[in-house]
C-alpha cells in the first residue's frame, strides 16, 4: 500500500501537446511543467548532424543562424514535416521533464497530435514516446483536447463548438458525448498571419522582414478587424530595403495590419461557417445556447472573438489560457478515468 502511494507520488506520467508552434508538457499531479517553442537547431559538421538546441534556444537562433547551423520547425501547416528531428525534439522534452535521476516505473504519455497527421506519423510520434522510456503511449485528437482543456461538456449530450487556432492550423470541430460529431480543419493559423504581414511590408513599403519580427508585430498590436478611428496605434518596423538592400526602419498603422490579416482571418471564418453548415440540427441548437469557444494562441489575436460573433451572430468566448488550454486538456485526460474514452492507441 505505501509502495503504491509512493510510486503514485513518483509518478512520472505525463501529458504533452506537440504543436507545430509550442511543444507543451504536464506531468501528472504537477499540471504544466514545460512550454517552449516546437524548434530544433541542427549543427553539421564534417557532414555530421548533431542536435545543437532545442526550444527556446532554438527559436532565439531563427533566422540568424551561421551556414552551419540550421533551425528547423520539425512540423508545420499542423502535419510533421521532418519525423527524425521531431522525434528527437519530443525526446528532449521528455528528458528535461525527467531529470538525469532514473525512476522506479516507466511513465505513461499521453501525446496531442495534429490532427492532419497520417497514420504512418502518428505511429512514429507513439515510437519516439516510447524510445524515450514510455511504457504505454497514447494519442488524443487537438479539438477533444481544446475541448476538455476549456472545460465544455464533453461527456454529455450536449453539443458544443471549439475552434482552436494554432500556429499551423485551426481546428473547428463540434463535440458530443465524447466524440468529435464533425470536423473540420483549415491550413491557417499564426505562422499564415505572420506570412501575411511579412508580404504585406514587402509589397507596400519595399522592406523585407523576417519571421520572427511578423510574429512580434502581430502579437503586440495585431488586430482582425480595422479599428474604429480607421487608424488604431501607429507601429515602427525595421527590416531590410528591398531596392538598396541596407537596413531601414518604416512606419505603419494598425488598419494596415488588420488589412494585412484579411486573408486569413476571413479563412477562419469560413472554417467556422463551413462546419456550423454541417453540423445536425440537434447539435446546432445547443451552440445557440453554448456558444463557439476558442482556443490556441490565435485566439488571443485582438478583436478574432468579435470578427466571429459578428459573422455568425452566436456567443464566441475565449478559452482562459489559450496557449496551454491543449495541454490542460491532454493532462485531464490522463488524469481523469471518465475521460479515458477518448485516447487512442495510435
Ligand atoms: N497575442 C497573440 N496574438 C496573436 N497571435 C498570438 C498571440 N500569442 C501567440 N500567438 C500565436 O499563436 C500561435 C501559437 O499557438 P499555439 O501554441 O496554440 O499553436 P500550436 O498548438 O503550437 O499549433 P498547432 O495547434 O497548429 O499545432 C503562434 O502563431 C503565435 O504567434
Ligand atoms: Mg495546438
Amino acid at each position: 500500500m505505501f509502495f503504491q502511494r509512493y510510486f503514485k507520488f513518483m509518478s512520472h506520467d505525463m501529458a504533452i501537446d506537440l504543436g507545430t508552434a509550442n511543444t507543451v508538457v504536464y506531468v501528472r499531479g504537477r499540471g504544466i511543467v514545460l512550454n517552449e517553442p516546437s524548434v530544433v537547431a541542427i549543427e553539421t559538421i564534417n557532414g555530421v548532424k548533431r542536435v545543437r538546441a532545442v526550444g527556446d534556444d532554438a527559436k532565439l537562433m531563427m533566422g540568424k543562424t551561421p551556414g552551419s547551423i540550421e533551425a528547423i520547425r520539425p512540423l508545420r501547416d499542423g502535419v510533421i514535416a521532418d519525423i527524425d528531428v521531431a522525434e528527437q525534439m519530443i525526446k528532449h522534452f521528455i528528458q528535461k521533464v525527467h531529470g538525469p535521476r532514473r525512476f522506479p516505473r516507466w511513465p505513461e504519455i499521453v501525446i496531442c497530435v495534429p490532427s492532419g497527421s497520417t497514420s504512418v506519423e502518428r505511429r512514429a510520434i507513439r515510437d519516439a514516446a516510447s524510445n524515450a522510456g514510455a511504457s504505454q503511449v497514447w494519442l488524443i485528437e487537438e479539438p477533444m483536447a481544446a475541448a476538455i482543456g476549456a472545460g465544455m461538456p464533453v461527456t454529455e449530450p450536449i453539443g458544443s463548438m471549439v475552434v482552436d487556432i494554432g500556429g499551423g492550423t485551426t481546428e473547428v470541430a463540434v463535440l458530443s458525448l465524447r466524440g468529435l460529431a464533425y470536423t473540420t480543419s483549415v491550413r491557417v493559423g499564426g505562422d499564415k498571419m505572420d506570412e501575411a504581414i511579412g508580404s504585406y511590408v514587402r509589397r507596400n513599403h519595399n522592406l523585407l522582414i523576417g519571421e520572427a519580427t511578423a510574429e512580434r508585430i502581430k502579437q503586440e498590436v495585431g488586430v482582425a478587424k480595422m479599428p474604429a478611428d480607421g487608424k488604431g496605434e501607429t507601429i515602427h518596423i525595421k527590416g531590410r530595403d528591398l531596392v538598396n538592400g541596407v537596413p531601414k526602419e518604416i512606419t505603419i498603422t494598425q488598419a494596415q495590419i488588420a488589412e494585412a490579416l484579411t486573408e486569413p482571418v476571413s479563412a477562419i471564418v469560413e472554417g467556422v461557417r463551413i462546419a456550423l453548415e454541417n453540423t445536425a440540427p440537434e447539435l446546432a441548437a445547443d451552440i445557440v445556447d453554448q456558444g463557439i469557444v476558442l482556443t490556441g494562441g490565435g485566439a488571443l489575436l485582438t478583436g478574432i472573438d468579435e470578427v466571429l460573433r459578428e459573422a455568425t451572430g452566436l456567443p464566441v468566448s475565449i478559452a482562459d489560457d489559450p496557449l496551454t488550454c491543449v495541454a490542460l486538456g491532454t493532462g485531464r485526460a490522463l488524469e481523469d478515468p471518465v475521460f479515458r474514452g477518448v485516447l487512442q492507441t495510435a
